[in-house]
């Protein structure tokens, strides 16, 4: 190259390794593409960034241009080891004009076989005083070209990968920051992956996590679905017992008799069939939490025994008159009226005080619909997750299933998400997509509305066609399964016009 011609592609290849190591967010790419324009531009061979790690101190080929991802693994130095281990050490350049002749030059990545042919040159990346790393270039060894003229356009180019550098970690820095905050936060409103923004819950949240640490029995009420299991183990896992065991029994799951021997255990030979001696329940929670689930359930003869272990924290298996001592936390749950079953001598009014000492009532959905949108995109998230989807809900299907009440609150909008994540092939989730309409559909309509309606005005048409309408719509939707794209073809409708009809007839619904 003439030296005019030299200085053109100097002055050209550092315009371009600027603008290129600003281009993206992609540091590694940018370096990369840094290092290719050395090589295309001042026909430097091999260009290699190696940066230091702060905390091992232990020096790591970053990028390479000409080197193969194997050689590149090998590129592991310690500061004051080879070449790049001095130059890191000392802050100054150096160079090798030949290679094959230098006992310091280590070729460690293997790289080199043609070693005698070959000059190395190497500067340190430095911003202000701190040593961040090292940017070398093999040339081919050539007498007539000056080192001083290479070591000039490297040193500017190491600068501005230096500032890149820096530029690239504040701002990591300042992301990772960011999202431990913003990770801390939803911490703090998803308490235990509960999901809520409504007062209500609010409130109910703010009560748990005052008496989690205690040993405060909790009775949590709440209908069908609304997430009391979800609460009781919340609960559990922030409290001091959060380690030890969390053990469910469902009181109204099982037969009276095996609920007895579930609960407290049984010593061999207890009864017939007992071939073993067996940890009841109660037992097996010992430092931990026993979450009595539909405690509404429990039979009254179990009632009285329940009580006693509350009263006195011991009890015996069945079979055996030795006392066990248990430190248990209780949690119970029920959808029942306690308070009525009491009064009709249903419950024992002595336990369901011993139970009632917190009680936490969860609003059914319906009456919290702030908590809808929320817990529809947690669920999106989630199952989107799960299926490798990434599906949206169109804001106005949000904003049609906060009309919708929800019978089984929080489990029913969960499993309605989960359906039609699976099902739904177009990426947004639209009113038309919704399956329960024709749920509703099915519980509110044929016969009573049907009858009634006739019954009210016999002799008004438009009313008798739209029932007849509607019911013949509701039976071709049942016989297709609801798919309604077939539903529309066999009633001659296009599907729009079956969604508009779909819609009309289960409003009133709502
Ligand atoms: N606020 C919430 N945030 C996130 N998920 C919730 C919430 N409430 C309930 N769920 C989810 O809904 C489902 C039902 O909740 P859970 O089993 O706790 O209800 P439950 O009140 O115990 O119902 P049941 O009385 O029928 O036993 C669970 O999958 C639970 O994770
Ligand atoms: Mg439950």
């Amino acid at each position: 190259m003439e030296p005019l011609e030299r200085k053109n592609a100097e002055l050209l290849a550092l315009f371009e390794v600027s603008k290129v190591l600003t281009s993206s967010f992609e540091l590694k790419k940018n370096l990369f593409q840094a290092m290719k324009l050395l090589s295309d531009y001042l026909d430097m061979r091999r260009g290699t960034i190696t940066l230091l790690d702060p905390k091992t101190g232990e020096l790591r080929i970053e990028v390479a241009y000409g080197l193969t991802e194997e050689q590149i693994a090998k590129g592991r130095y310690k500061i004051g080891e080879g070449i790049v281990g001095r130059v890191v050490e000392y802050g100054s350049p150096m160079v090798v004009p030949d290679i094959g002749k230098e006992p310091l030059f280590l070729n460690r990545t293997g790289a080199r076989i043609e070693k005698d042919k070959i000059s190395f040159l190497c500067v340190p990346i430095k911003f202000k005083e701190e040593i961040l790393g090292v940017l070398s270039v093999d040339r081919i060894f050539d007498e007539s070209i000056s080192f001083e003229e290479d070591l000039r356009v490297l040193e500017i180019v190491a600068s501005l990968i230096a500032q890149t550098l820096k530029l690239y970690r504040a701002f990591f820095e300042e992301k990772t920051k960011r999202e431990e905050l913003e990770k801390e936060l939803m911490e703090r409103y998803h308490f235990h992956n509960i999901i809520y923004t409504s007062a209500a819950m609010r409130e109910i949240i703010k009560t748990a996590i005052k008496i989690a640490p205690t040993k405060a029995t909790v009775l949590l009420r709440g209908e069908s679905g609304t997430g009391k299991e979800l609460l009781a183990k919340a609960i559990h896992f922030s409290s001091p017992r959060g380690d030890k065991a969390f053990v469910a029994i469902n009181c109204a799951a099982i037969p009276e008799t095996l609920l007895e021997a579930e609960l407290f255990g049984f010593e061999k030979g207890a009864f017939t069939g007992a071939h073993t001696s067996k940890k009841g329940k109660i037992e097996l929670a010992d430092g931990g939490t026993l979450f009595l689930d539909e405690v509404g359930d429990l039979p009254i003869t179990l009632q009285g025994k329940l009580l006693r272990v509350l009263q006195e924290q011991s009890f015996e298996r069945l079979g055996s008159n030795r006392s066990i001592r248990v430190d248990i936390r209780i949690i119970a749950a029920t959808h029942r009226p306690l308070e009525q079953m009491v009064k009709r001598g249903e419950f024992r009014e002595d336990l369901y005080w011993r139970l009632n000492v917190v009680p936490l009532f969860i609003p059914p959905l319906r009456e919290r619909k702030e908590d809808i949108p929320l817990l529809v995109d947690y669920f999106l998230r989630k199952y989107n997750q799960l299926y490798g989807k990434s599906l949206k809900f169109k804001p106005e299907t949000v904003e049609y299933l906060m009309h919708y009440t929800f019978p089984g609150n929080v489990r029913e909008l969960e499993n309605l998400v989960e359906r039609l994540v699976l099902l739904t092939e177009r990426e947004w989730i639209e009113i038309s997509d919704l399956p329960f309409t024709l749920n509703m559909l099915d519980k509110g309509l044929p016969p009573s509305t049907h009858s009634k309606e006739k019954l009210n005005s016999p002799y008004n048409l438009k009313k008798q066609l739209e029932s007849l309408e509607r019911e013949r719509i509701f039976q071709v939707l049942k016989d297709c399964n609801f798919n309604q794209s077939k539903a529309a073809k066999l009633l001659g409708l296009t599907r729009r016009q079956l969604s508009y009809r779909i819609q009309k007839y289960s409003k009133g619904q709502f």
